[in-house]
C-alpha cells in the first residue's frame, strides 16, 4: 500500500481553498492509502510565534482537520514535535544539504525579502526538515500544491543522495499527488489569484454567516457586462469560479445565462454565493467547535496517531542508524 504523508503549519485557520483543494480529497485518499496527516508545528518556529499561543494554534489546527473529516480510525494524526524521529533524521539530512543549494530556493529567497530581520538557519534548511517529514515514513506520494514542488524536488534529491552515499536503498523518492485535472484552485475574494493565508483574501471554515455575507458582498468585481460575450474581468471569473464549486450546476448556469445577457447583477450572484458557501462552511463550523471543547477526544487522536507515526518512523530510523554507521556499545 502506498504511503501519503502532507503536513500543515500550525498557525492560522483552513480556509475554502484548503478545504476544496485539499482536505475534502484526503477524506477519499485515506481509504486508498496509509496517510500521515500532522501538524508542522517545528516549522512555524522560524517565525517564533508566542509559546501562550502555541499549544491552541495546533489545537484549532487539529480540530479542523477532524472537522473536515479525517478519520483518525483509518489514518495518523500527529504533531510533528511529538515525533522526535523527524528532528534526528533532519540532522542527519542537514549534513547531506548544501547552502548554495537552499539559498537558492524559490520560498527562501521570498521570505528574506519580506523579512531580512530574520533570516535565521532554521528558515534556511526549512526544506531539510520537510524532507525529514517526508522521508521518516519513506513516503511515496505527497499532496502539495505548485508552491511546495521545489521542496519535493529537495526531498527527492536528499533521498538519492543518503541512498548513493551509505549506498543503501533505504528512501523510495516522494512524488507529488495531484487529485487529477478536476482539482479547481480555489481564487481569493480580491480578483487575485488563489485563496492564500498570507493574501489575507479568504473565507475560512469558522468564520460565521455573518462574516461570510460580509465579505462575499465585498468581493471585488467590474462595472458590468455591456456587450454580449465581451470576455469576463479576473474578479468575475473568479466569482464564477467559486459558484461552480459550491453551488447547483442550475444555478450556475442561470448567473452564466444573467451574464451573457448582460443582465446580471452582482448583488444577487454574491447573496446566492454567500449562502451556498454556508452550506458547505458553517456544518463544518459547528463539527470544530464541538471537537475543539472535546479535550478527551482531541487526547484520544493524537495519542493514537503519535504512536502509529513514532511506530513508523523508528522503523525508518533503525535503517538509517545501522547506514550511518552508528552501533550501540
Ligand atoms: N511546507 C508546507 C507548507 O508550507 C507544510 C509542510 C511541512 C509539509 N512539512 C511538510 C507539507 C511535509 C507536506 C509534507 O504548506
Amino acid at each position: 500500500m502506498k504511503i501519503v504523508l502532507s503536513g500543515i503549519r500550525s498557525t492560522g485557520h483552513l480556509h475554502l481553498g484548503n478545504y476544496f483543494g485539499a482536505l475534502k480529497n484526503f477524506t477519499q485518499l485515506q481509504h486508498q492509502a496509509k496517510c500521515y496527516f500532522f501538524i508542522a508545528d517545528l516549522h512555524s518556529l522560524t517565525t517564533h510565534p508566542k509559546s501562550e499561543e502555541f499549544h491552541s494554534n495546533v489545537k484549532i489546527i487539529l480540530s479542523e482537520y477532524l472537522a473536515c473529516g479525517l478519520d483518525p480510525e483509518k489514518s495518523s494524526l500527529y504533531v510533528q514535535s511529538s515525533v522526535p524521529e523527524v528532528s534526528e533524521l533532519y540532522v542527519l539530512l542537514n549534513m547531506l544539504s548544501y547552502k548554495g543549494e537552499l539559498e537558492r530556493t524559490a520560498s527562501f529567497k521570498d521570505k528574506v525579502r519580506l523579512n531580512p530581520n530574520n533570516v535565521n538557519a532554521g528558515l534556511l534548511t526549512y526544506p531539510v526538515l520537510m524532507a525529514a517529514d517526508i522521508l521518516v515514513h519513506r513516503a511515496n506520494w505527497v499532496p502539495v500544491g505548485k508552491d511546495q514542488e521545489q521542496h519535493l524536488e529537495i526531498t527527492r534529491l536528499l533521498a538519492r543522495r543518503f541512498n548513493k552515499l551509505y549506498d543503501v536503498d533505504v528512501f523510495p523518492e516522494p512524488e507529488a499527488y495531484n487529485f487529477g485535472n478536476n482539482l479547481v484552485k480555489i481564487p481569493g475574494l480580491d480578483g487575485s489569484g488563489k485563496m492564500g493565508k498570507s493574501e489575507g483574501n479568504g473565507i475560512y471554515l469558522i468564520d460565521d454567516q455573518k462574516t461570510i455575507t460580509k465579505k462575499v458582498m465585498r468581493a471585488v468585481t467590474d462595472s458590468g457586462p455591456t456587450t454580449p460575450g465581451s470576455p469576463m474581468s479576473p474578479e468575475i471569473t473568479n466569482l464564477f469560479t467559486l459558484l461552480s464549486v459550491v453551488s447547483e450546476p442550475q444555478v450556475v448556469s442561470y448567473f452564466r445565462e444573467q451574464y451573457d445577457k448582460c443582465t446580471i447583477r452582482y448583488g444577487d450572484l454574491k447573496k446566492q454565493l454567500a449562502a451556498d458557501i454556508c452550506k458547505h462552511t458553517l456544518p463544518i463550523r459547528a463539527r470544530i467547535e464541538e471537537i475543539f471543547n472535546d479535550n478527551a477526544y482531541l487526547k484520544y487522536v493524537i495519542e493514537k496517531g503519535t504512536s502509529e507515526a513514532r511506530a513508523s518512523a523508528e522503523a525508518t530510523m533503525k535503517l538509517v542508524r545501522e547506514a550511518v554507521g552508528f552501533k550501540l556499545f
